[in-house]
């Protein structure tokens, strides 16, 4: 490709949320950075990220192995494992409240009442010592339910969540269930507080695609009763595609695109989301590839040089990539790229 570059509009200012006019986001994320702490200091993970959730939107996190998805969904809710690694970034606020900078206790409040996660290995958040029943009936006494409301709870969330023997998973340990079980136990727990954001990372990778196409209606299905909002990290593009009303690409610690679903698919704005879309090349989930089979490997985000950290596997480079990284910028209907050469540019 030639050297020209038209950068069509402006670096866009953080606002990389839902439609104006849709009031106060639930959670609002803005320049957010990760860092590692190693001898020679900290080196940065997570590079800057901005991003809104509406009330009751669903946004999908998309990325690569090591992109940096879970650390910063992890970074919401102060789970990251510090040491090594630390928030560096200006503010997560949730409500209105600033997460990064609340005690411990008020924190506490928010975990589960408020936002709740899911995570890509069920026995994170399951206790293999005890009962389903029991873990999920303290997780609600611990937020004021009474012993029989929890109780009752408990059946109907399990309920919810499409498990048919609702007393033998009660009364089982986790090792006793299958993966595709203990997931489903896992949600109910995450939403048996009514939290009203959820946060799912990849909880249905180590799952079957039958399992997963299940996993995925069951949270449509429930956000739309409940009005919560929904986070969900995967690698699968196609997974989120008809789950979520925006997608945030990530690459090396940033969001390289930020578009709603719809337009992300019909014109991609930036090379690796158009590449990440053809590595699609089935709608049928039995016959999805993984992401990983763009040509290249992704750049560890800790150690990047100058320039735009895909230009190694990009198809559209220009000389300017060499030298500078670009900004998100406005691509027009709702998106945003970080790339310096429009779409209409590429071959
Ligand atoms: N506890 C840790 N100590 C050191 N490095 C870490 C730690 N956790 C994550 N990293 C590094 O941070 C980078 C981002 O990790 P992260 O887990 O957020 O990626 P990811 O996008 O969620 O990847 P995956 O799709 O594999 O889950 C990776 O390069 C990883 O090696
Ligand atoms: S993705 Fe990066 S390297 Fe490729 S054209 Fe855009 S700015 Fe340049
Ligand atoms: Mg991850």
């Amino acid at each position: 490709m030639s050297g020209q570059v038209r950068a069509a509009g402006a670096p866009v200012a953080p606002d990389v949320g839902a439609a104006p006019g849709e009031g106060r986001p639930l959670l609002s994320l803005r320049s957010v950075r990760i860092g590692i702490r190693t001898r020679k200091g900290a080196r940065e993970i997570v590079r800057g990220v901005d991003l809104d959730v509406a009330p009751g939107e669903k946004v999908g996190i998309v990325g690569e192995s090591g992109s940096g998805k879970t650390l910063t969904v992890l970074s919401v809710l102060r789970l990251l494992p510090d040491p090594p690694i630390e928030l560096l970034g200006e503010s997560i606020r949730f409500d209105g409240d600033e997460l990064s900078k609340m005690s411990e206790k008020a924190l506490e409040r928010v975990r589960g009442a408020g936002i709740a996660m899911v995570y890509q290995d069920p026995m994170t958040s399951l206790n293999p010592l005890l009962r389903v029943r029991t873990q999920i009936v303290e997780t609600l006494e611990a937020h004021g339910f009474s012993r029989d409301a929890a109780l009752a709870r408990c059946r109907e969330v399990l309920l919810q969540v499409g498990l048919s023997d609702v007393e033998r998973v009660e009364r089982a340990f986790p090792h006793e269930l299958s993966g595709g079980m203990l997931q489903r136990v896992m949600i109910a727990m995450a939403l048996s507080v009514g939290p009203r954001l959820l946060i799912a990372d990849e909880p249905t990778t180590a799952l079957d695609v039958t399992i997963q196409q299940q996993i995925l209606e069951l949270v449509e299905d429930l956000q739309r009763g409940t009005g919560m909002a929904v986070i969900w990290v995967t690698h699968d593009l196609g997974v989120v595609a008809r789950l979520v009303d925006r997608v945030a690409v990530m690459y090396a610690g940033r969001i390289v695109e930020l578009a709603p679903t719809r337009r992300l698919f019909s014109r991609p704005s930036h090379p690796y989301t158009r590449a990440l879309l053809g590595s699609l090349p089935h709608r049928d989930a039995a016959h999805r590839r993984p992401l990983t089979q763009i040509g290249g490997t992704p750049p560890d985000p800790s150690r990047l040089g100058a320039g735009c950290p895909f230009r190694p596997r990009c198809p559209v480079a220009v000389e300017r990539c060499a030298v500078e990284e670009p900004p998100l910028l406005d691509r027009g209907g709702g998106s945003r790229a970080a790339c310096f050469v429009e779409p209409e540019l590429w071959p």
